[in-house]
């Protein structure tokens, strides 16, 4: 990529951080300079990696281990709700393509410039609100800020958010919490709250622990909607109790375009796959049963049972 093509990739929005544009524009300015343009910790977390890792890809369970090692550190009860990220502005980005038809947002503002550019680029219709705003006035679908705000420090009240978190899960829109700079307030987070319907939050690494170049970042989010494929989607009555159980809106596969039938079918030739090997079906940990077990019979169609 050419300098040109990495200065449009901006869009024309200043970030903070840019140290050698700046020395460049200011040539005969006194040296070292001191960056005071971004939140990064001046004084890094002290670490050596070895050379080691950087050479091999993650094993398997590299991610599970890291997001349980983060849900551990932000009080999150679920690792399962916690996704890692190669920094939390890639998750920025990738937000507004979550949602396929155009919605509305707030952004709560002034803040971080990234928010408005990204949704607006994906096809929303963004409004930038003051921060101070009530939050009951909000009419959008989605509704964004960050907590402490970037760049005025404000901290929304937690009570409030949640009750818009609520209400805004109802008519099935989120609401976006930047904690980027939240490790720098110990208690402030939202995290520990976890599981919060209608609450999304972004965490980043690299402000607090100094370690920006590492690119990691962390977006504690509940699942928003089980998807249920077999016969039993086509039973309301065990969609009901699984909604009650779970706290979750539950909805049959086709909702998202997958057919139902046809996954149960993969599911049974996956099992039957098994069956052929010796392969146990069920665990203590998945169904209660009292030891990994096999169980079913291939049946070909045509022919003698196949054992
Ligand atoms: C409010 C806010 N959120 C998120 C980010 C992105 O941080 P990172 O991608 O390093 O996690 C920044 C970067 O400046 C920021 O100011």
């Amino acid at each position: 990529m050419t300098d040109t093509a990495r200065e449009e990739e901006y869009d024309g929005l200043e970030h903070g951080g840019r140290l050698a544009w700046v020395e460049a524009a200011f040539p005969h300015a006194p040296r070292p300079f001191l960056d005071l343009s971004t939140g990064i910790n001046p004084d890094p977390y002290p670490f050596s990696p070895s050379p080691a890792l950087f050479h091999r890809l993650p094993e398997p369970g590299s991610y599970a281990a890291l997001e349980a090692a983060a849900a551990r550190a932000y009080g999150v009860s679920d690792p399962r709700q916690v996704v890692a990220a190669p920094g939390s502005q890639l998750l920025i980005g990738l937000l507004p393509r979550l949602f396929s038809s155009p919605r509305t947002v707030a952004v709560l503002g002034p803040t971080y410039g990234e928010y408005r550019r990204v949704w607006e680029r994906a096809g929303h219709r963004v409004r930038e609100v003051a921060e101070d705003a009530a939050l009951d006035g909000l009419a959008e679908d989605i509704v964004l800020l960050a907590r402490p705000n970037n760049p005025t420090g404000r901290i929304a009240p937690a009570a409030a958010l949640l009750e818009l978190a609520d209400r805004l899960a109802a008519r099935g829109g989120l609401l976006i919490v930047d904690e980027a700079f939240a490790d720098f307030t110990p208690g402030l987070s939202l995290a520990p709250l976890f599981p919060e319907a209608g609450l999304l939050l972004l965490r980043s690494f690299g402000k607090a622990y100094g370690l920006g170049g590492l690119r990691l970042g962390f977006a504690p989010a509940p699942p928003r909607l089980l998807l249920v494929s077999g016969g039993g989607r086509r039973n309301p009555a065990i969609l009901a109790a699984l909604t009650e159980r779970l706290g979750l809106p539950v909805a049959p596969v086709e909702t998202v375009g997958w057919d139902g039938d046809a996954l149960e079918a993969q599911c049974f030739a996956f099992l039957a796959a098994r069956v052929r090997r010796g392969l146990p079906l069920t665990f203590p940990s998945t169904t209660g049963a009292p030891a990994p077990l096999t169980g079913g019979r291939i049946i070909t169609p045509g022919a003698a049972e196949a054992g």
